[in-house]
């Protein structure tokens, strides 16, 4: 950390590119920290993080606003988002009782039957990403794996399989830097341009199946009712859809990434998990834990409370700080080591907890299981080649590498 904590806010760039100091010398003495620059409160503690995700009544998820990036107000920013939907409140910055209506709806799809029936094609996929990745020199492990795999498997998930890889990252991309509210003005202008460009690729899309039904998550939910009662409209699909890529894609992405470089960097806990695969779903639950690629999500208080000896104002914006709970040192000894046989790994809070705990949690444990063990049979070493390239883009709530350049020595 270049910048002292005390003199800056924890959202100044630095910091956010670089945050574990900041994590360990706060957690114990200031679990529900008041950043005095922003007038921001974080809850950094597991104990706490735990606790304020199970008070839905007073600690909201309706924080669109801030979501949306104050930004937004921009004339200029607004005068582009006219020509598209307005951004309406589904699952992420609902409350209940909307929450749970839409909630209902994509539980089914995510369920864990359904990604069990997608684990053939999961390695399938795989597979081939690892044979193309291994016939290269050089390889950038994010955008040769980490960036395809997900999008691949919620874009043919959705039906979206005319849309090709690199316009759905373009478009997560967008949303993404929308979210982290750290981009300048021209990025954030490009950023409404291109929200505006996927909502009319995917009301097309949608078009097409109100008139003829397929067999896809898209289709599914342009059938379905709210309670029996209506479908859903052409606002409340967009941001459904926006969520599931977004939430989706970019921090599986970026926890794959994050598991690769680990791996790199502890030889010993390697040759450890290839001796041992079994070990790997437990290892992928230790990645998620030190990745939390969803660092932080917010809340916005419906009236005054009371947190670990902490008041908080009524409608005071507050973060659950997931990433830092994670490396709570009175939850996980040795908090910033990767332990691939932790034995309380699964404990970590990298999906959030409660009602609004992630609902691709199965889907993207499964993408990572099967990544790792039809992986790492394969390679018998991994190199960072250029530690210089690994670099992580200032963001309030998303953390992942952009570029991850390996070597791997094959096995055998
Ligand atoms: C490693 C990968 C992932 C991580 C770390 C992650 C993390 C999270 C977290 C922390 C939340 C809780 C938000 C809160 O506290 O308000 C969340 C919610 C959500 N996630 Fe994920 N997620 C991942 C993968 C996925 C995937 C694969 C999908 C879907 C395809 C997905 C879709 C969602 C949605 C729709 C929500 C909102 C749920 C609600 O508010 O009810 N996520 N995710």
């Amino acid at each position: 950390m270049t910048v002292a904590a005390e003199q800056q806010s924890f959202f100044h760039p630095d910091i956010l590119s670089d945050p574990f100091a900041f994590y360990q010398d706060k957690i114990p003495t200031a679990p529900v920290y008041h950043d005095a620059a922003s007038g921001l409160y974080l809850v950094l503690s597991h104990k706490l993080v735990s606790e304020a995700t199970g008070r839905v009544d007073e600690f909201s998820n309706n924080f669109q606003v801030v979501l949306s990036g104050a930004r937004s107000q921009d004339p200029e920013v607004m005068a582009i988002l006219e020509n598209g939907w307005p951004q309406v409140d589904t699952l992420l910055t609902a409350d209940p009782p909307v929450h749970t209506r839409f909630r209902k709806l994509v539980n089914l799809a995510f369920s864990a039957p359904r990604v069990n029936k997608l684990e053939t094609h999961i390695r399938e996929i795989a597979s081939d990403l690892i044979d193309e990745m291994l016939a290269r020199d050089e390889i950038d492990f994010v955008r040769d794996f980490a960036i395809p795999l997900p999008i691949r498997m919620i874009s043919e998930q959705l039906g979206l399989t005319s849309e090709d890889t690199s316009t759905i990252k373009r478009w997560t991309d967008a949303f993404v830097d929308r979210l982290g509210g750290m981009v300048p003005k021209e990025r954030e202008l490009q950023c409404a341009r291109e929200v505006v460009e996927f909502q009319h690729a995917i009301k097309a899309q949608m078009d097409a199946r109100r008139a003829s039904p397929t067999d896809d998550l898209l289709s599914d939910l342009v059938h379905a009712q709210v309670e029996g009662e209506r479908p859903l409209n052409d606002g409340e699909l967009l941001s459904i859809v926006q969520q599931l890529l977004v939430a989706g894609n970019e921090t599986t992405t970026a926890s794959l990434a994050e598991g690769i470089i680990l791996l790199a960097r502890n030889p010993a806990e390697l040759a450890k998990v290839k001796a041992n695969p079994k070990i790997i779903p437990n290892m992928v639950e230790e990645i998620l834990r030190l990745a939390s690629a969803s660092s932080g999500i917010w809340r916005v208080m419906k009236a005054d409370a009371e947190l670990g000896g902490v008041t908080i104002p009524k409608n005071a914006m507050v973060m659950m700080r997931y990433a830092a709970a994670n490396r709570d040192p009175e939850k996980y000894e040795n908090p910033d080591a990767f332990i691939a046989d932790r034995t309380n790994a699964r404990t970590h809070l990298a999906f959030g907890r409660g009602i609004h705990m992630c609902v691709g949690n199965m889907l993207s444990r499964k993408e990572m299981t099967v990544a790792f063990e039809e992986l790492l049979p394969r390679v018998a070493a991994i190199t960072l080649t250029d530690e210089s390239a690994i670099a992580y883009p200032p963001n309030m709530m998303l953390r992942g590498p952009t570029s991850v350049p390996i070597r791997f020595g094959a096995a055998g």
